[in-house]
């Protein structure tokens, strides 16, 4: 019940409110893959820049199979953690030589490319593919601890099982390629780490934290 509220009405805000990006503008998978490859460790405004040239550069799949290493990496350079950029040419070079040049769509299948891991393959099947996939980040981690108001630390393997399934479970009640989004832009715009904006939260009222006074202190990390 809650969730399919939370996946509507949070569906509605980000259909009115989001913010317009250049990979929002397709659901191409090779253009998803690329862009959520160079967000995980880096922000947006940076990023913009970094996608549309790489993307020029490289429209497809195949075009980065081929390129030679250093100018894949030349055009990386500023993002930093160049593995992501050297896995994700040998991960082309498996989709050129095995298949056919077009990003696999099955989940196991694209799970075994390298550098896909369990945040970059829900990305890909949720807002390319459609399909209810969580992909949670430290921003999801930080949306839902507050949301549902769980008091365990989030780096906990448990807890972020248990949030991966509440996020599939919503994603199924909604749309995927929306949703997703929708959920990172509220933690990019509204519920950011320090000093949440409830005021501006379209789902501040079911939101557990908000009632329990509690946004200040979730989410709990593990003691260093
Ligand atoms: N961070 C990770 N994925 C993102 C996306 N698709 N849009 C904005 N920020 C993101």
């Amino acid at each position: 019940e809650s969730l399919a509220a939370f996946a509507h009405t949070l569906e509605a805000w980000y259909n009115q409110t989001s913010r317009d990006l250049p990979w929002r503008r397709t659901s191409d998978p090779y253009a998803i893959l690329v862009s959520e490859t160079m967000l995980q460790q880096t922000r947006v405004e940076t990023v913009i820049p970094y996608y549309e040239r790489f993307m020029k550069r490289f429209p497809t799949p195949v075009d980065l199979a081929n390129a030679e290493t250093d100018d894949v990496l030349k055009l990386w350079e500023g993002l930093g953690y160049y593995r992501r950029a050297r896995n994700l040419k040998t991960a082309m070079e498996v989709v050129r030589d095995r298949h056919g040049g077009r990003i696999p769509d099955r989940p196991e299948e694209l799970e075994a490319l390298p550098g896909i891991g369990p945040y970059t393959l829900g990305a890909v099947q949720s807002i390319a593919f459609n399909r209810p996939f969580p992909a949670v980040d430290g921003n999801v981690l930080r949306v839902m601890s507050r949301y549902l108001a769980i008091e365990d630390p989030v780096d906990l393997p448990a807890v972020k099982r248990r949030i991966e399934r509440e996020v599939a479970r919503a994603l199924a009640e909604g749309t995927p390629r929306v949703l997703t989004q929708a959920i990172m832009e509220l933690g990019a715009l509204v519920c950011v780490p320090k000093r949440p904006r409830c005021e501006a939260c379209p789902v501040a009222a079911s939101c557990k934290a908000l009632a329990l006074g509690a946004t200040d202190r979730l989410p709990q990390r593990l003691p260093k």
